[in-house]
């Protein structure tokens, strides 16, 4: 295993620059609801944790879902959230951070108060996520990975000027999956005009895939024309072990020879390689 963290900063105009370790942010973000963003980011928490890379995955949905699979205990009864962290800009990160129920990666909660959140969102600045995780010590995590809201709110927002990169679940066999993808597109630009100029495109990635359904060959020819050379080689397929893991709160590993762990196994080594991380070992890698 590899101590990921020792890979320093690939940012030529960083100050630090070799004393700097690289913290990739990544923003799982499509505005369609139910498209796979929270079991991508849960999958790849998992599967590059298990490459040793220090993970925190920070739920901005208050849908919860992330958080509900990942906290130890019921989110709803921790006193620090994600919600505390909007609300109090006075609040130290950490504080919002625990230990989830797979090694090696933390969480930092959301909790549904929704209604009250909207009136607090709206007074605040989208810099407020990316200005709390320039607090966080350098080389705490390796990995950051942020489990957006399927909307292009202020939450969306907050997650793609606090990103280094965002990465695009889209759902196999849906016919309106491409929909929307220039709102998408149109929402980055203007992010990256007006906040954060460096946030690149990591890819897109088909989820729910099968492979021998006609209708998800079509979705996968479109998602390849919309975003040449940017889709990732390794599909997640669609499978029942995705939400039994899910609902058992268990990883996928814990079944090592199934398709889908093999699969999160092969996204989350592609995943890595595409930022930055090569000749890392496979030692243990269950392809
Ligand atoms: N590979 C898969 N195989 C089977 N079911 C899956 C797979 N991936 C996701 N699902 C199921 O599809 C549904 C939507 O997935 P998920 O919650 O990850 O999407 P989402 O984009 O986060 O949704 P939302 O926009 O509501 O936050 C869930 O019920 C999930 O269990
Ligand atoms: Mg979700």
């Amino acid at each position: 295993m590899v101590a990921y963290s020792t890979i320093s900063c690939q940012n030529s105009r960083c100050l630090l620059r070799d004393r700097c370790v690289k913290m990739d942010v990544v923003a799982v973000f499509n505005q369609k609801g139910g498209v796979g963003k929270s079991t991508s980011t849960i999958q790849l928490a998992d599967g590059c944790a298990r490459r040793g890379m220090t993970v925190l995955v920070i739920d901005l949905d208050p849908q919860s879902n992330s958080s509900t699979t990942l906290s130890p205990t019921n989110p709803k009864k921790l006193n620090y959230t994600a919600v505390t962290l909007i609300q109090r800009p006075d609040i130290r990160i950490e504080e919002c951070i625990y230990e989830s129920i797979f090694p090696g990666v933390s969480i930092l909660p959301m909790v549904m108060k929704m209604r009250e959140l909207e009136i607090e969102l709206w007074r605040k600045d989208t810099d407020l996520i990316a200005m709390h995780l320039g607090r966080i010590s350098v080389g705490t995590y390796d990995l950051i990975l942020i489990d957006c809201p399927p909307n292009l709110g202020k939450l969306t927002l907050m997650a793609l000027t606090a990103a280094t990169h965002y990465l695009v679940p889209v759902k196999a066999g849906d016919q309106y999956a491409l929909d929307g993808i220039e709102d998408l597109e149109a929402t980055v630009i203007e992010v990256k005009r007006a906040k954060n100029p460096n946030l690149q495109f990591l890819g897109a990635l088909l989820t729910m895939f099968d492979g021998r359904k006609g209708v998800d060959k079509v979705t996968e020819t479109r998602v390849l024309e919309t975003f040449p050379g940017m889709v990732f080689d390794e599909r997640l397929p669609e499978s029942v072990k995705v939400k039994e893991a899910i609902m058992r709160r268990v990883s996928v590993f814990s079944e090592p020879n199934t398709a889908v762990a093999k699969s999160v196994s092969r996204l989350s080594k592609e995943f890595l390689r595409k930022l930055g991380y090569e000749g890392f070992a496979d030692e243990g890698e269950n392809e």
